[in-house]
């Protein structure tokens, strides 16, 4: 055969591959027999193999798995993929209606759609070829886990018609498949996944896409981002859209005119919930109409368009066994249940916080009561209530301690505080978890030193306080327990990384009360430099937003200690960076920009820029990129081919400007 008729072969192959996978999978209703579906499977790898220029991504051959990665590339999401407000019950609902109809009137409908209990992804078409996919990540860079979502038969490799755009939706496994699978791990020894949503992220953070080939994930999209030239006016419009190119959609939705209505349709999923074939742990309800949606807007977590109803969490009786005391970094000590091994929502639990003495009295428990337990937001287990009238006789008082379990000096109960305190600034178990919390992922973020290995390094006397951290030398670390060459190696490199972080995360490293993530990287911001911040004082602290007397009173506090001083000296020294090295914060009054408070909306092939650094320019300058226009866009910047959205720009008589002349502006 010659090269063109092969490669019309293998395209030939291809689009009757894929419309028998889309017939088979998708629409549940298979039009050849296995047998051949296969045979023309075996044509087209052999094909393929043979000439191995004519492989692409997009060939459903890929199904079976790709290559093993190394390690998952970060993916930035030009659409921040968001998350949802809560509802727990009725009221909550009702609320969530009268805000919504605060804002837009009366005359709207709302959809409403099971809430898949997966993993949400984001997937990204180019010219109707899917190219890359990936996880949320922290909302802003997810990782890129195209290979193993390739596998996934459900979710389409390519569509009939040419579009760019990104699909949302939600990865799962079918119940089904879910214990299959822990039937098979069972048998193989290994350990069972908790539930399916464990199975189905743990599956797609295989680095081998062979794996993931294995696991019968599927998929349903629930959304567009980024609609380019669509003429899409309403969500279910989209879903609509989605299903015809040949996404999986879930058909359970419904769309209602109000709010007892949508009650209505959680109440009958409440109740059906069991019978589905795959998980869900609630219903999401969202304003139906785009235009209202972009009216609505979104808080920086999360849309007010919308919200999920949460089923409420699932409740099992077990018997309190024991309580365990454990001193905090702060020297908060903190009592723990120890409760009879017990099932709840697809785990084992065998803990659970009693938070403080307080805590306690009030819900009167005592050793050997049984008790309820359920996990708060599906994740924290949590003591519910003790069953009174199973009482026989043999429950105890629980009497909290008067010295500290690790250390034996006096506990104290600051006034206005739940919490008893080990107030001894040498415990060693307060010095331990200093060293935990500064090397953990919001901190100092050192891959390599988890808990274990701290509280090795601590009881051998490695380490005293964080600065020995980047004194550690190898000999001395490969004499530990379970450290070989290779995991030192790294674990030196990974200390040695963290001392180029930015400042906020040493800031919050450094656990100074009241000093959360969010307020490290306030403070760094503003003050630019450690230095810049152990000189200011009460009123300078107070006059940066979002700090108030107590967290300015801790701060100057803590720099005012001598011990402090000279451990920052000490890790200057060994050339921990002290600076904050991300972008200064802008007032956006002060800008004097064309952006400054401005809504602006990008459209068309920008051939400078590309989308994120256009995006980026434009809120560095104090602006709001949102994705469709409306009345309250401002600006729009057009690229080549840009269609409906310039067309509707130019209906509402809004500022149009080229990319040479965004170009012009930024150049200003
Ligand atoms: S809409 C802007 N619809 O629930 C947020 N989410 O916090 C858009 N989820 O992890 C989300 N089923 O992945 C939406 N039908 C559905 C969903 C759904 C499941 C997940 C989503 C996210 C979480 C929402």
């Amino acid at each position: 055969m010659k090269n063109a008729e092969v490669q019309e072969e293998i395209q030939n192959l291809r689009d009757q591959l894929n419309k028998y996978n889309y017939e088979y999978y998708v629409l549940d209703k298979p039009t050849v027999p296995d047998a051949e579906y296969d045979q023309l499977m075996k044509q087209l790898i052999k094909l393929e193999s043979e000439h191995p220029e004519l492989q692409t991504i997009d060939s459903p051959s890929q199904r079976v798995g790709g290559e093993i990665l190394e390690a998952f590339e970060k993916v930035n999401h030009t659409t921040p993929m968001l998350s949802l407000g809560n509802a727990f019950d009725e009221e909550d609902l009702r609320d969530f209606d009268r805000r919504i109809r605060q804002a837009v009137g009366d005359n709207f409908s709302y959809i409403c759609e099971l809430k898949i209990d997966g993993l949400a992804v984001s997937l990204r078409y180019e010219e109707g070829r899917f190219v890359q996919g990936a996880t949320r990540g922290d909302g802003t860079i997810g990782e890129d886990i195209t290979s193993n979502l390739r596998t996934i038969r459900t979710l389409p490799l390519k569509i009939e018609e040419p579009v760019t755009f990104e699909v949302r939706g939600e990865a799962f496994m079918p119940k089904r498949s879910f214990e299959q699978l822990n039937e098979e791990r069972e048998q193989k020894n290994e350990e069972r996944f908790a539930n399916p949503r464990n199975a189905a992220a743990g599956s797609l953070r295989q680095l081998d896409p062979k794996i993931a080939a294995k696991r019968q994930l599927d998929i349903f999209v629930y959304g567009i981002s980024e609609i380019e030239n669509i003429d899409i006016d309403s969500h279910s419009n989209g879903l609509d859209y989605l299903e015809q190119l040949g996404f999986r959609t879930n058909s359970e939705r419904k769309r209602c005119d109000n709010i007892d209505e949508v009650i209505q349709f959680v109440g009958n999923w409440t109740e059906q919930r069991p019978e589905l074939a795959y998980e869900i742990d609630g219903i999401v309800i969202k304003v139906d109409s785009l235009q209202q949606q972009e009216e609505l807007g979104s808080t920086a977590k999360s849309p007010r368009w919308a919200i999920a109803y949460k089923f409420p969490a699932e409740e099992v009786v077990t018997k309190l066994i024991g309580i365990e005391l454990s001193v905090g970094r702060t020297g908060a000590v903190t009592p723990t249940a120890i409760l009879e091994p017990v099932q709840v929502a697809g785990t084992i639990v065998k803990r659970a916080s009693l938070h403080n003495e307080d805590f306690i009295r009030e819900k009167d428990i005592k050793l050997n009561d049984y008790v309820v337990i359920k996990k708060a937001g599906d994740i924290i287990p949590e003591v519910v209530n003790v069953i009174v009238e199973r009482r026989s006789g043999n429950e105890q008082e629980f009497k909290m301690p008067e010295a500290c379990p690790e250390c034996g000096s006096e506990l104290v109960r600051i006034e206005e505080e739940v919490a008893l305190r080990c107030i001894n600034p040498k415990c060693p178990a307060q010095i331990r978890e200093g060293l935990i919390h500064f090397v953990s992922r919001n901190a100092m973020n050192i891959d390599g030193l988890g808990e274990k290995v701290i509280a090795q390094l601590f009881k051998e006397n490695l380490i005293q306080n964080v600065a020995d951290l980047y004194k550690l030398d190898k000999e001395e670390l490969l004499k530990l327990e379970r450290m070989g060459e290779k995991s030192v190696s790294n674990l030196l490199k990974a200390i040695e990384k963290s001392k180029e972080n930015s400042l906020e995360r040493l800031l919050f490293g450094l656990g100074i009360r009241y000093v959360g993530a969010k307020a490290a990287k306030t403070l760094a911001q503003h003050f630019e430099t450690i230095e810049n911040l152990q000189k200011a004082n009460n009123e300078e602290l107070i006059a940066v937003e979002e700090i108030g007397e107590k967290m300015a009173e801790s701060i100057v506090a803590y720099f005012g200690q001598e011990e402090v001083n000279e451990l920052i000296n000490q890790l200057k020294e060994i050339g921990v960076n002290i600076k904050f090295k991300g972008p200064k914060r802008i007032n956006t009054e002060d800008i004097d920009s064309i952006f400054a408070g401005k809504t602006v909306v990008l459209t068309g092939k920008l051939e400078v820029f590309s989308r994120n650094d256009a995006k980026a320019s434009i809120e560095a300058l104090g602006g709001k990129v949102t994705g469709s226009v409306s009345k309250k866009t401002d600006i729009l910047v057009a690229g080549k081919e840009a269609g409906s959205k310039l067309e509707k720009a130019e209906k509402l008589g809004i500022n149009i400007m080229s990319e040479v002349e965004f170009i012009e502006v930024l150049k200003d």
